[in-house]
């Protein structure tokens, strides 16, 4: 029966890994997948990181199950983060978090959530939006259908759309929603922007799912989770997927978590016994490691402070890279307005190129990017910056 199955086209982001890999050429620049590099081209362990493994396996005496929902610890000091100390919802015990593995873990929960809720539900996706939030909602059984987003003449969002398919969803919608640093466009709502979709949210009794994968690598810590603070605290359910892959480099410890904000402390119990039974059915606990490791970050004034220290010195490397780039594309690509990236936040821009362009890019120059022209901004380097540009500038000539 098996022997019937099609091999399947590669992972559209994962693949570029093992293309970049295979590539032998010295010059080659990956751009690729979403990982963050330093100056070097290394995704090097946080020093915060590496002193909390040390205490956490220095006082590591069992590997038994720690619990059905993962580390209590982890999941309240991960609320307490998102959602700022002292939040209402967290006042009013209407907050429910489970560990997953993982920023896709924390997602699919969700999705499995919802879709045991209301089995004909429809969520709602950005356009674009990252390309596994695809198959991580759909999986599942929702039905996904898409709303406006990312205005490619501006290289901001085209927010009147957005608001205009929203504002015709039937109540009880879902939409998925990016905190901040929006994967793959780096195009971001405003405060202002935020609170107008707040309004029309109520208005229309939608259910938000908001994505963090990224807090304080755009803006900061607190400015980068306003929008899921300020839904938290007026909408009566909000889902929150959060990933500790990028902001504490946990990327192969699966770390993540899901917060569910809920009308009560009752619902909330009822929905986190949900959540524990889908995890059950899927992978039964989340792995330890991880979550032990921002436990310990997070619970130790000092290693916190080190690793906020941390968190900054990658956000403003990110920053000054825009701006850089934005320069050295403005000298090679006259012709070409680039400013919007040094406008955009987080890890990702499109380079508004075509996807032949982009194969001529990995082809002819060993540049690897999506082929939507997604680049991955911590790619770029003192070292590479003037070759990339200039290599932008050839395919654009052709
Ligand atoms: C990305 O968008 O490149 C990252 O989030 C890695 C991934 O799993 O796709």
């Amino acid at each position: 029966m098996l022997e019937r199955l099609e091999r399947l086209p590669t992972d559209p982001i994962l693949g570029l890994m093992s293309l970049y890999r295979a590539d032998t050429d010295p010059r080659k620049v990956d751009l690729g997948v979403g990982v963050y590099r330093d100056d070097q081209g290394r995704t090097p362990v946080l020093s915060s990181v590496r002193r909390a493994e040390q205490t956490v396996l220095s006082r590591q005496d069992t590997k038994s199950y720690v619990a059905a929902a993962g580390n209590a610890g982890f999941n309240q000091a991960m609320a307490r983060l998102v959602l700022g100390e002292g939040h209402p919802a967290l006042a009013a015990d209407r907050v429910r978090s489970i560990q997953a593995p993982g920023g896709c873990g924390s997602l699919r929960l969700g999705a499995e959530l919802f879709r045991s809720a209301q089995p004909d539900m429809v969520i709602h996706v950005s356009t674009p939006t990252w390309a596994n939030h695809v198959p991580l909602m759909s999986g599942c059984g929702l039905k996904l259908e898409r709303y406006p987003y990312y205005d490619p003449a501006s290289g901001g969002v085209k927010f009147d759309a957005m608001l205009g398919t929203l504002d015709r969803l039937p109540a009880r919608s879902a939409v998925l929603l990016h905190a901040s640093c929006h994967n793959p466009t780096g195009a971001d709502l405003s405060e202002a922007q935020w609170r107008e979709l707040l309004d029309l949210f109520k208005r229309r009794t939608l259910l938000p799912f908001i994505d963090i994968a990224y807090q304080g690598l755009g803006t900061g810590l607190a400015e980068d989770a306003f929008g899921i603070r300020l839904f938290c605290a007026e909408l009566p359910e909000v889902a929150v997927a959060v990933s500790c892959s990028k902001n504490f480099g946990l990327y192969r410890e699966r770390t993540g978590c899901l917060h569910v904000i809920s009308e009560s402390p009752k619902a909330g119990d009822a929905i986190l016994s949900h959540l524990v039974r889908i995890a059950r059915s899927i992978y039964s606990m989340p792995p330890d490691h991880g979550a032990a490791i921002v436990h310990e970050i997070l619970g130790d004034p000092a290693l916190r402070e080190q690793w906020i220290d941390e968190l900054a010195g990658m956000r403003k490397r990110m920053t000054g890279l825009r701006h850089e780039f934005v320069k050295q594309l403005a000298r090679s690509c006259p012709q070409r307005d680039f400013r919007f990236i040094a406008a955009q936040r987080g890890m990702f821009s499109f380079l508004g190129v075509d996807t032949p362009q982009v194969h001529a890019l990995r082809e002819q120059h060993h540049v690897y990017m999506t082929d939507d022209s997604r680049i991955n901004i911590a790619g770029l380097s003192a070292d590479n910056l003037d070759y990339v540009a200039q290599a932008v500038a050839q395919v654009l000539r052709n």
